[in-house]
């Protein structure tokens, strides 16, 4: 058995998003994100990791001029519940005054991470400021959050794959699936 194999065992038996539905919403959201910021001053900022795999497929199908900037950002810890302190891991390279930027995220749940980023990246001085993200879990939302591009939204369980992880594993599987408990209740 393949490592592949082995971490699908870990997943409840139905994917909650295959590779396939995954590409086809995100060759959408490309286009219409291209619609909108034609002759805009693009900046896409990558929130690692959990982003990364989304940002990689995403920006692939925005058809404009853009800067890349990656910023990494802790909630978590490995627990699947947030924990309300955000710190920034690690900053951008150069500054957003003036850009419009364009944040990428893998989920929104409870919406303190991104809220946060928000505010963080306006007082900078960006001139536009919009957030796609993959998931969205609505009913776990604390604080209240604008959501511009949103791939799917799910139901609130505990989900794994196409970047998103637990306890640092399972990034790499292609598909999406809800991590069965007993992983991560042992
Ligand atoms: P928020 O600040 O509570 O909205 O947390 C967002 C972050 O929590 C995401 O960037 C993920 O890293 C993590 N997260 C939330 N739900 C899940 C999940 O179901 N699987 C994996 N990571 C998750
Ligand atoms: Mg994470």
């Amino acid at each position: 058995m393949d490592d592949k194999r082995l971490m699908y065992a870990d997943l409840k038996e139905d994917l909650l998003l295959t590779r396939e539905q995954i590409a086809e919403r995100v060759r959408e959201i490309g286009k219409q994100i291209t619609e909108d910021f034609r002759g805009r001053d693009l900046t896409v900022i990558c929130i690692l990791k959990g982003a990364v795999v989304f940002f990689v497929d995403l920006v692939r199908e925005i058809d404009l001029p853009m800067t890349m900037d990656f910023m990494a950002i802790s909630s978590y810890g490995s627990a699947t519940k947030t924990s309300g302190v955000v710190r920034i891991l690690k900053d951008l390279d150069k500054p957003v005054n003036g850009r419009d930027v364009l944040i990428i995220e893998d989920i929104v749940d409870s919406g303190m991470t991104l809220s946060f980023l928000r505010e963080n990246l306006l007082s900078r001085g960006a001139a536009s400021l919009h957030i796609a993200t993959l998931l969205d879990k609505p009913e776990r939302r604390r604080v209240p959050l604008h959501v511009d591009y949103c791939g799917f939204t799910i139901p609130d369980e505990f989900v794994v794959g196409y970047g998103l992880d637990y306890a640092e594993r399972y990034r790499n599987l292609p598909d999406i699936g809800i991590l069965r408990p007993e992983v991560y209740e042992k």
